[in-house]
């Protein structure tokens, strides 16, 4: 896969009508929502095919015999074929968990409590989410391996001879790394980690959280072993996240989380589990949830698809970058360069706290992000405390940007 398909002739974002289907958009303030990165807002398809599935169809799934458990049965089996195809995965290959946080999680205490011992190593990089930080560092703790860091340079970048020599060592028995970073924007050469990782016998981990949503993603292509993403970043429902592990790797982890649903046969001192990802979905899994994801990608390809939510997105991204860079006492950090990144930008205004950028820029009804956005160790690499951050979506206009930097001069009018 090379890591964003170049399509012969993307379609063009109509993001008139894009933004039509946004009811937030209606209200009269005027909002203007740069906090995508966060969580994307929902179009009224998606919120539509949740209430049109929860009233009509609704019931438990799994084994159940009567009409609604039929029709709910074949709407979440539907649901997750589609969320596969959506990244060039297959169904078999695609857990549905709760989050890309529990996906990482799920991987650290089943495949990796399996195969990362004493004396091994994990690579993860300085720009790592929390959420592919904090699992390998309680993993390691717990096992006895030691959790490395690629270091991140002065634009945003990672170092892949500092990887081989880590990888040289011959102890790596994993690489977890961000697709996109949620604070940089760094969009990492994953397909390139894959090549090397894997020819020296280590495993691979994709936090795509800030990739799907804004770049096409083939993960069969891509070929890492762990590929995880979350659903409330796509246009769809919180609640649901996406765990794609190599079939052949699936096949011998342990199950994560125990109970009903995964289970096989359950006798009063013996349970055997079920085989394939069933075995890693204990408990009522996410039903409407999973219809609603579905929605959200058949709502991508209906509006031009991936593609062209790309496109539109690095143009603004590109627009926002010239835009901000301009302004005098703004530094951002990441890449400079919009087709090297994911659609976001976080910076730092001289001489005001990102805290209350954020608040001052509220109160124009520009919503953005101030802190460290679940990345404090890459804060402390990058030596900033906190960054104001603001990112887009497929509704994303240039004036939005325009009046996010309005906004921001106002924040250093009023603070000298
Ligand atoms: C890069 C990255 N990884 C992981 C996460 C965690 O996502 P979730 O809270 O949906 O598990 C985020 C969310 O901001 C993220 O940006």
């Amino acid at each position: 896969m090379s890591d964003v398909a170049a399509p012969s002739s993307p379609a063009t974002l109509d993001v008139a009508a894009v933004r039509a289907q946004f009811a937030y958009l209606d209200r009269p303030e005027g909002i203007v929502y740069l906090d995508s990165g966060a969580s994307a807002q929902k179009p009224r398809p998606v919120l539509d095919a949740m209430h049109e599935f929860g009233g009509l169809h609704f019931a438990n799934v799994h084994r159940g015999v009567h009409r609604l458990a039929v029709e709910a049965d074949t709407a979440y089996n539907a649901a997750r074929a589609r969320i596969a195809a959506f990244v060039g995965s297959t169904p078999r290959e695609t857990i549905i968990t709760k989050s890309v946080t529990e996906a990482i999680n799920l991987v650290a205490h089943s495949w990796a409590a399996q195969n990362v011992g004493a004396g091994d190593e994990i690579v993860i990089s300085q720009m790592e989410h929390h959420a592919n930080l904090v699992p390998w560092q309680q993993l390691c703790r717990r096992v006895g391996a030691t959790l490395r860091y690629l270091e991140v340079d002065e634009q945003g970048r990672i170092d892949l001879d500092q990887l081989d020599g880590f990888l040289a060592g011959g102890r790596v028995k994993l690489v977890a790394i961000a697709h996109v970073s949620n604070v940089l924007g760094t969009r990492n050469p994953v397909e390139e980690v894959v090549r090397r990782a894997h020819a020296q016998g280590a495993r691979v981990l994709v936090d795509g959280a800030q990739a799907v949503p804004q770049q096409p993603v083939d993960v069969g292509a891509l070929g890492a072993d762990f590929y995880g993403w979350t659903g409330h970043k796509l246009y769809g429902p919180t609640g649901i996240g996406v765990l794609h592990v190599r079939a052949e790797l699936l096949a011998d982890m342990p199950p994560f989380l125990t109970g009903g649903d995964m289970i096989n046969i359950v006798d009063f001192h013996e349970t055997s589990f079920a085989t394939g990802v069933q075995r890693f979905e204990a408990g009522t899994p996410p039903i409407i949830e999973a219809v609603g994801l579905a929605a959200a990608c058949d709502w991508v390809d209906a509006v031009g698809g991936m593609a062209a939510i790309h496109a539109h997105e690095e143009a603004i991204t590109a627009y926002a970058l010239d835009r901000l860079g301009a302004m005098d006492g703004i530094r951002l950090v990441g890449p400079r360069d919009a087709a090297e990144r994911g659609a976001l930008t976080a910076f730092v205004v001289d001489g005001v706290h990102p805290h209350d950028v954020a608040e001052i820029v509220a109160r124009r009804e520009v919503c953005v992000r101030a802190g460290q956005h679940c990345a404090e160790p890459l804060h402390r690499a990058i030596g900033i405390p906190a960054t104001t951050r603001a990112s887009y979506a497929a509704h994303t206009t240039r004036e939005e940007i325009d009046a996010l930097a309005d906004a921001l001069a106002e924040a250093q009018r009023i603070f000298g």
